[in-house]
């Protein structure tokens, strides 16, 4: 039975991985999640798993490299799935020490502690180990404004905030150990995720909170900057499918060619609630374009983020399953199914948080 130690399986695309993982393979894995259980780790994300025999939960911090170290000496561990970090843009700006902390220096020990028990005495690797480091498409900077032009493989860095700059760093450091040491690994590059148990400070789900709490709906700037929305399952798919197939010291960018402006996002959030919410639900009379506010824009924001996905097409056979279209009307469905989980997340830490960042309730 293979063995997989999954780092951040706590946040939204963590815990998505681990449930496409059971869905899929049942009990013919093991799961390890490692998670230190910041603000964006949440167990009641996994209280479906949370019994089962072949799962198991370790509160640890991915930079405390004896915990860590222990971790690899007391499992045989094949794969590695390294999702843990600090991920959101606007906190990297306030506070950007926490980001390279847990972004550089977590994945420097993670590497270090994967590198010393799979390797052998010549120098070589045990067989079958992978480590694969789940990257962000913001490593590459911003494109312009012309739809024609996309982010590739070969695209070079040129991150700009403190999140994407601690992200590129680790990516740097997972190349080294693979140009160095031949250290068993893939990176992927990930555009923006949407779906099921995302936190609500990135922009889906806090306009669907907002709106349905009849609150306003802040959109940076002029609302035009550009994201490529891919539905999480179909992020969880490509790493597995990259961990299956995908070629060793290779990158592989993640994306489904669903470019979207800011406030299109918005818009097609407030028709489809509109859409979905029953005329007798009292939300539906607030949930309106009146709420949308322009806001202070977001520094050094870039505009415009789009993967060519080409290669992991070619290489692997992977394709995006769902469309925005329907991943949108799932995602809100899952929070209409899911208020009490909204409920426990809106604490007094979010609000403080939310008070500081908008300057409004
Ligand atoms: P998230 O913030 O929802 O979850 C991060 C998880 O990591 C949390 O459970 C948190 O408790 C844990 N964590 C943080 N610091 C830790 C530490 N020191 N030790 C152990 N655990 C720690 O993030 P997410 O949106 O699920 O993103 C997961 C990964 O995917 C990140 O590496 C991110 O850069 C990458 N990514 C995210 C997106 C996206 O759209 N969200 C897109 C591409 C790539
Ligand atoms: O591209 C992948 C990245 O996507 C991941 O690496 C990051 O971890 C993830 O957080 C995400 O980063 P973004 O900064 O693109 O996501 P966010 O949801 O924060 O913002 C999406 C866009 O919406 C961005 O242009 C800023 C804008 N925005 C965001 C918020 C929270 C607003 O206009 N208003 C808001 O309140």
């Amino acid at each position: 039975m293979r063995t997989y130690l999954v780092t951040g399986g706590a946040g939204f695309i963590g815990s998505n991985f681990i449930h496409y993982m059971f869905n899929k393979y049942d009990n013919d894995i093991r799961i390890i999640n490692v998670d230190v259980l910041t603000y964006a780790g949440n167990l009641e994300n996994l209280k479906d798993v949370e019994k089962r025999d072949n799962y198991t939960f370790i509160k640890a911090d991915i930079c405390d490299s004896e915990a860590i170290g222990k971790i690899f000496e007391e499992n045989d561990i094949d794969r590695v799935v390294h999702f843990a970090a600090e991920s959101h843009v606007d906190r990297s700006i306030k506070n950007p020490e926490v980001f390279v902390q847990t972004n550089v220096i977590g994945t420097a020990v993670m590497l270090n502690c994967a590198k010393k028990s799979w390797e052998l005495p010549d120098g070589s690797f045990k067989e079958g180990k992978k480590f694969l480091h789940v990257s962000t498409d913001e490593v590459y900077g911003s494109l312009p404004e012309d739809k024609t032009s996309f982010f590739y493989e070969t695209t070079p860095y040129s991150p700009h905030s403190p999140y994407s700059a601690s992200k590129a760093g680790s990516d740097m450091l997972v190349k080294a150990y693979m140009d160095t040491y031949k250290f068993p690994a893939n990176i992927t590059n990930c555009s923006n995720n949407y779906g099921p148990y995302q936190f609500p400070e990135k922009l889906i789900p806090l306009i669907i909170n907002n709106a349905l709490s009849g609150k306003k709906l802040p959109v940076y700037g002029d609302g035009k900057n550009v994201r490529d929305w891919l539905y999480v399952e179909d992020h969880a798919k490509a790493i597995d499918m990259v961990m299956e197939k995908g070629k060793l010291f290779e990158t592989y960018n993640v994306g489904g060619h669903n470019e979207k402006q800011n406030i299109e996002i918005v818009n097609i959030i407030i028709e489809t609630l509109q859409e979905m919410l029953p005329d007798s639900d009292p939300r539906k009379a607030h949930v309106n374009t009146d709420l949308i506010t322009y806001v202070e824009d977001r520094k050094g924001h870039d505009r415009r983020y789009a993967i060519c996905p080409d290669k992991i097409k070619e290489a692997v056979g992977w394709e995006p399953s769902t469309c925005f279209k329907d991943g949108i009307k799932k995602t809100i469905a899952w929070f209409f199914e899911n208020e009490e989980w909204m409920k426990n997340v809106i604490n007094k830490d979010y609000q403080k948080y939310y008070e500081s960042m908008y300057h409004m309730n």
